[in-house]
């Protein structure tokens, strides 16, 4: 679907930002997991939280979908050549709800078909997490981003537990006689089953290997102990307790206890930080600009980017702080900002991860020279964000280059409207989409359908703000 994106003059009003997909997945695997009714309202209905829904109704889990989804759930084939400042007929859903009728710790059946996580990594990691402690055999899939990205984080904790993992490409030998893939990537074909609790230092802050780990340790014959090197986001840690597991956090360090049942909750899904970030750096970088967003997550492992933005100058409030089942939230309010470089290195690199390409774009509008460092994991999300991000980014004109581990960004740069092919990548999408806002002339985004993997809707909602 291509996408033109033009300049606008001020982007004013308030908006709900769709659900947390990380609390999205989470409900579905926990909820199938629970004996009895799970609803989740405000559900992300976006291409990858379909994936983590179609993969348990696949294993026999009955997954209602409530609310006005028919009319888009996450599928951009429906959608046709569309200009930001034209009409759309994107469909906004805030009121999405899905009940989930799970069947218990032992309930999931063997799929009858190969699992196909699409993009999504939560969706392969945690899942093979749970395969780990079920007594059958699945094959696990996804799309040629997701299939070059690594699974041996998983596979060493899951087999170190007793499970029978194998990267089914890891045996197949090329032409010229070499093995095509040592990396243990996906399809994944997993035996489970008789796990045992083990004590295991994450090699990276990683909370999708911290997931796995914790979900395979919930049928172990013994707690599993888990170290991390910094904190990740929290939400399994916390959704299992609302569920009824058992988990204990002493800083760094995790202890979780096999159980014997789960139980089926009612849950509020706040907004996801990670979306309302494109939308508080349209705020800061359009001149004019006023949003107000409502309910949306604030949990302290997702907030780096607001700390960082609040470093570099940005007006932003935080107002009306609730909680929704140990998730906070708050109404953000962000308002255009004469921005200043910065630093962004070390624990606070895994609290915000995702939002670092949309950090980049606001960082070429800022005085000054902002650094990235210890950001390694970036090569190794939906595209290799270090290089994509640079690339795209000069494009339009920004005067920005590649570390080892990061990137340098001198600011600010006017920018000049570019055409962007999104490698696969919402994020990136998302990124150059904003960028085309503030960019003069005309920005086309030739596969603008990826920001359905986490924000369907978006383009409609910057429609609504113009
Ligand atoms: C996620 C964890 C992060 C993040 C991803 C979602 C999760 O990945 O980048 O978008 O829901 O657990 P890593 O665990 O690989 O850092």
């Amino acid at each position: 679907m291509q996408v033109t994106i033009t300049p606008v003059k001020q982007l004013v009003g308030e908006v709900k930002i769709p659900g947390d997909k990380s609390i999205s997945h989470r409900g579905v695997m926990l909820g199938s997991l629970a004996k009895g009714t799970t609803r989740l309202s405000h559900f992300l209905m976006s291409e990858d939280c379909l994936n983590t829904i179609k993969a348990f109704q696949a294993m026999g889990i009955d997954i209602e979908i409530i609310g006005d989804s028919s009319e888009f759930i996450g599928d951009s084939s429906k959608l046709s050549e569309k200009s930001v400042n034209g009409d759309s007929s994107q469909i906004m859903q805030e009121n999405i709800s899905v009940i989930i009728h799970g069947k218990g710790l032992h309930g999931l059946k063997k799929p009858a078909k190969t699992i196909d996580s699409g993009n999504s990594g939560t969706t392969a990691r945690l899942l093979a997490g749970i395969l780990a402690g079920q007594a059958f055999e699945a094959v696990l899939d996804g799309d040629p981003s997701l299939r070059k990205r690594p699974m041996n984080r998983i596979i060493t904790p899951l087999s170190q537990m007793g499970a029978d993992i194998q990267s089914i490409n890891d045996n197949v030998v090329d032409n010229a006689g070499s093995k095509a893939n040592q990396g243990g990537t996906l399809p994944l074909s997993i035996s489970g089953g008789n796990l045992k609790g083990i004590e295991y230092t994450l090699p990276v802050a990683s909370a999708q290997v911290k997931s796995a780990i914790i979900f395979a340790s919930l049928t172990a014959d013994s707690p599993t102990i888990i170290h991390q090197p910094a904190l990740s986001r929290d939400h399994t840690e916390i959704m299992l307790s609302h569920f009824g597991g058992r988990i204990e956090t002493d800083q760094l360090t995790l202890t979780s206890y096999p159980i014997s049942e789960l139980y089926g909750k009612d849950l509020q899904i706040p907004g996801d930080i990670s979306s309302a970030a494109f939308i508080i750096t349209a705020a800061l970088l359009v001149p004019g600009s006023r949003i107000l967003m409502k309910d949306v997550g604030i949990n302290p492992t997702r907030t780096g980017i607001l700390e960082v933005f609040q470093q570099m100058g940005a007006d932003i409030v935080i107002e009306n702080q609730n909680d929704s089942q140990g998730e906070p939230t708050a109404d953000i309010l962000a308002s255009y900002s004469d921005l200043r470089g910065t630093e962004i290195s070390g624990n606070v690199i895994p609290r915000l991860i995702d939002e670092i390409p949309i950090i980049a774009l606001a960082a070429t509008q800022a005085q000054g020279t902002t650094i990235i460092r210890d950001a390694a994991e970036l090569k190794v999300k939906e595209s290799n964000r270090i290089d994509i991000v640079v690339r795209t980014l000069r494009a339009f004109g920004a005067n920005i280059e590649a570390t080892e581990d990061g990137m340098i960004i001198e600011g600010p740069t006017p920018l000049t409207g570019s055409t962007v092919t999104c490698e696969m990548d919402h994020r990136i999408a998302m990124m150059a989409a904003i960028a085309g806002l503030i960019a003069k002339g005309r920005t086309i985004l030739t596969d603008g359908q990826w920001v359905d993997v986490s924000f369907p809707g978006f383009f409609h909602l910057l429609e609504k703000l113009t």
